[in-house]
Order: C-alpha cells, then structure tokens, then sequence
C-alpha cells in the first residue's frame, strides 16, 4: 500500500512501492550522499522501536534532523505499551500531540502493516523491520551502497549467504534487486536457513560459500537471527562459522573487485572474519553511512 485510504502516504515494502518511486528514492538519495541538500520540514516524527537497533534508530534520527524536522525517540521498555495499550492507540496519542509519521520496528512479522490497517488518525508509517517480513529502507541503502560503487546491475552476480530463512533484509533487498534489474542471485546457508519463501526465475541456491561466492561482484553476508531461530534447528556456532563465515580465501574465488556487504550488526568471526570486515573490498561502514541518506529520501517523499 503506497497510499492509505486517507491518501496519505507511507513506506512498508519494497513489493507496494512502483518501480519509479523506488527509482525515485534511489537516486535521491544518491544526491544526497553527493553533497545535495535535504528539503525542510517542519513536521514531527517519532521512532516506535519494539526490538534492539543502532544504524536504523540513529540513522532514522539524524535523517529526521537532516530535514529539520522534529523528532521524539521512543523508549518503548518506558511507554504506555507495558500498561497494555495497543499500538493504534499509541499511534493516536502520538498523532493528537502533532506527530505526523512513525518509524515502527517490531519483532512480529506484519505488525507495521497491521497498523496502516486499523490507524485511528491519519499518519504516515515506515516500517523499520518487522519480524522475518521486510526491512525496505534497507534494501534501500544496500541498492544505493551497490550503485555508487559502480555495480553494472543486468551483468552482475550478488552472492546472500548465511540465514536467509529469517532475514528480512534478504528479502526486502531481492525484491528491490530485482527492480533494478540485477543479472544474478546466489543463495546460500545451512539447509535448516535456506529460504522458504518464493524466489525469482534468477535466483539460484548454491550449497556452499565457496560456491556462492565464485566470480561474483558482491557479496551480502548475514547475520543469523538466534531472536527469530528455534534453537534446536540450527547448527552450532562452530560448525556454522567453520562453513559459513567469510574468509580471505573465499574472496579469492570472487572477482577482484568484489564487495562485501553485510547489514550489521556484525559477529566477528561468526558470519565475517574481521580481515574481510575491515578490508579494502568491505563496503560495510558506507552501508551505515549510506542509511542516513536512504532514510532522508524516505522523509522527503513522505514530508517534504
Ligand atoms: C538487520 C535487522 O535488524 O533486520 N540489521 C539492520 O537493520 N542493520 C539485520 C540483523 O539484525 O541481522
């Protein structure tokens, strides 16, 4: 739903958003990490986080205050939700105070969609990550990271590894990707973290890292998601990280120019050794840097 039944708009998923609207976004915010400055607002935002976030919570922020917009950061183990009160009714309040547009992070997959649904008042929402379901202004910043380092989409090969299954940012990032028109996608991670989800005609599983990451121009390493995980079906930590953490050897089987791309947070050692983390190819840091500017395109389109 780009548009609520009040007309408002509001950014949930990659899938409800145009192709040029999403074409839009991407090279604005590309603008934007060019020095471009952002449209002023002087509206009020507030960021609703039911889960644990750095880059998103902070890069929401400072993207808000890039606009000159307002902005209330919610401490939600503080608020009235504790008491009970729902997320509509939370959402009302906020909105009765002048809020305009929420920034929603919460463990259940849909929850962000399920309050554009039943809203009191008309606000706008951005889904900041909701369970397994998506992470849309990731796949966002991950397009923009990839673009600006010269990826040539239709002959490129993207290599996902590690637990796909769970990760919201693999699959917000594949429906944006293929949007852009990305030649090839290589999926890989221990069978219990292979997607259950449907894929698209490009998209290929591969059975081991060295595999995945053979001949590729970008590698997305992910975190595996113990908060989304029944422990008893995944691997232990040795024997994951023995076959599923990035190594320099691995990227010697990729193109020379490769980059590696993971969402954060990072495991040192778990899903990254720190040599590729902290190498010339990792492109990790300006996926944060690169969040802000993501995330003020976002505003704009909503507010400005
Ligand atoms: C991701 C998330 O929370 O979905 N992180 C992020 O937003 N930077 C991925 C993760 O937690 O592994």
């Amino acid at each position: 739903m780009e548009k609520s039944e009040q007309g408002l708009r509001h950014f949930l998923s990659i899938e409800d958003l145009s192709t040029d609207t999403l074409t839009a976004l991407l090279h604005r915010t590309l603008a934007l990490a060019r020095g471009a400055t952002a449209r002023r607002t002087e509206k009020t935002v507030a960021n609703l986080f039911f889960e644990a976030s750095t880059r998103t919570r902070v890069s929401f922020e400072l993207a808000a205050q890039a606009l000159n917009a307002r902005v209330i950061n919610m401490e939600m183990a503080r608020s009235s939700t504790v008491k009970g009160e729902t997320l509509k009714d939370t959402a009302a309040t906020l909105k009765a105070m002048g809020v305009e547009a929420l920034v929603v992070r919460h463990p259940e997959t849909g929850a962000v969609q399920a309050l554009a649904d039943e809203l009191l008042m008309p606000m706008h929402l951005i889904n900041a990550g909701d369970g397994h379901g998506g992470h849309p202004s990731q796949a966002l910043l991950d397009a923009a990271t990839l673009e600006a380092s010269g990826l040539d989409w239709p002959n490129a090969t993207l290599a996902i590894v590690g637990d796909l299954r769970h990760s919201r940012v693999a699959r917000s990032g594949l429906q944006l990707f293929e949007r852009l028109g990305l030649g090839q996608v290589r999926l890989a991670g221990p069978e219990s973290m292979l997607p259950d989800w449907d894929t698209a005609p490009n998209v290929v599983l591969v059975h081991s890292l060295e595999d995945a990451v053979r001949n590729a121009d970008a590698v997305m390493m992910l975190r595996v998601q113990h908060e989304r995980i029944d422990q008893t079906a995944w691997p232990d930590p040795e024997s994951y990280a023995a076959h599923w953490c990035l190594r320099p050897s691995h990227l010697e089987r990729a193109r020379p120019d490769c980059r590696v791309l993971h969402p954060g947070p990072i495991n040192r050692g778990m899903e990254i050794e720190s040599a590729v983390a902290d190498g010339p190819q990792s492109l990790i840091l300006e996926q944060v840097r690169m969040g802000v500017f993501a995330r003020t395109a976002i505003f704009e389109w909503l507010l400005a």
